[in-house]
């Protein structure tokens, strides 16, 4: 089939990670397992308009965010056109249109790369879709296959295709994980984790000190990473139980410790680096202090990066609202924080 021109249109979810992905191999080969909840309200919608070329010698595209044309963005989308190129053979057919935006502020510090690259490798799987003359695949290959194209875009992207507990990287009590895409959670889940309820408190709305990509690098030769990979099979370990029995004071502890052996070894890196604020450090001691004097379950994880994701199961809703209102707003900047919770994956619009 060949196609002149059209459009599709994806939004696709941010996800957070509770055992953290960080190293990795070549061709985005994750060091270890990570297992993320996908989420529901912060995400990236994008439409990809695209018309047949006369000739197919080079890429060819532009870039929107929000309506303004975004030039910045062109040389991420190139490396990634380049790695996909041998899986989508169309992609030199086309001039590309993408017009991107994100439900959370773009200087916010939330990373939009797992929600962005996740939309777009969507979206050529909708054009492979339409331009395919076989019969039409089914849901779990497209989103194999979705998951395994965004992760050549940024490595967590291959965890925002599903919902709404994903896991990357092979793990051997995990039936069907790979390291090459996303799959679902597939044992069984209490119902206490069900509707998990994530604030992000935007604590410093910068850009990263340290991109994604030198973060990564830092694990090679890094004094403790081969520990760090190990601990990270066994944290999977502990969690496919905790899932099973509802343990919410052992979920909380296996998350703050990933969090923080994730700035461990940024901070034990060379060269090294503090991506905690001083603000940071206020709201978890002030999620210590609440949870050693109530018998709240909140708990708090971190990306590479100063804003905290404050957990809590969907019961605590009011009380742990009323927290952070009280309590941990003041270290935000803007005052600004994000109310999501667990959600289900992208859907085509
Ligand atoms: O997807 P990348 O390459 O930007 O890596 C992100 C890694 C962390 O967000 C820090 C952890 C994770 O597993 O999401």
């Amino acid at each position: 089939k060949t196609l002149e021109n059209g459009s599709v249109n994806w939004s696709s979810p941010s996800n957070i990670a509770l055992v953290k992905y960080w190293g990795k191999k070549e061709h985005q080969i994750p060091e270890n397992p990570s297992i993320s909840f996908t989420l529901d309200h912060c995400k990236t919608t994008t439409t990809l308009s695209f018309s047949k070329k006369e000739t197919s010698d080079s890429f060819s595209f532009d870039v929107f965010l929000d309506g303004e044309q975004k030039d910045s963005f062109k040389s991420k989308i190139e490396t990634f056109f380049k790695r996909i190129e041998c899986y989508l053979p169309f992609l030199r057919d086309y001039h590309f249109k993408i017009e991107t935006s994100n439900t959370f502020p773009h200087s916010s510090g939330i990373a939009s790369s797992a929600s962005g690259m996740s939309a777009l490798a969507l979206c050529l799987m909708s054009i492979e879709r339409n331009l395919s003359s076989a019969l039409e695949e089914t849901d779990k290959y497209f989103n194999q296959k979705a998951s395994f194209l965004a992760r050549l875009g940024s490595g967590s992207a291959c965890r925002s295709i599903e919902g709404d507990l994903i896991v990357w990287g092979a793990h051997k009590e995990i039936d069907g994980s790979s390291d090459l895409f996303g799959v679902k959670y597939p044992h069984g889940v209490h119902q206490n984790f069900k509707n998990y309820q994530d604030t992000i408190l935007l604590v410093d709305k910068g850009k990263k000190q340290v991109s994604s990509t030198v973060g990564h690098d830092l694990m090679h030769n890094h004094p403790f990473a081969i520990r760090r990979f190990e601990q990270a099979h066994e944290n999977m370990s502990k969690l496919i139980n905790i899932f099973k029995n509802g343990d919410v004071d052992a979920f909380v502890k296996i998350v703050e410790s990933e969090a923080l052996t994730l700035h461990a070894m940024m901070m034990t890196s060379m060269p090294y680096f503090i991506l905690m604020k001083p603000n940071t450090l206020e709201i978890i001691n002030k999620i210590w202090a609440y949870r050693n004097k109530t018998n709240s379950k909140v708990c708090f994880t971190l990306d590479a990066g100063a804003n905290v994701h404050v957990l809590y199961p969907e019961n605590e809703k009011e009380t742990v609202l009323e927290f952070v209102k009280n309590q941990l707003v003041e270290y935000c900047q803007n005052g600004h924080y994000i109310n999501d919770q667990i959600g289900f994956g992208a859907q085509q619009i």
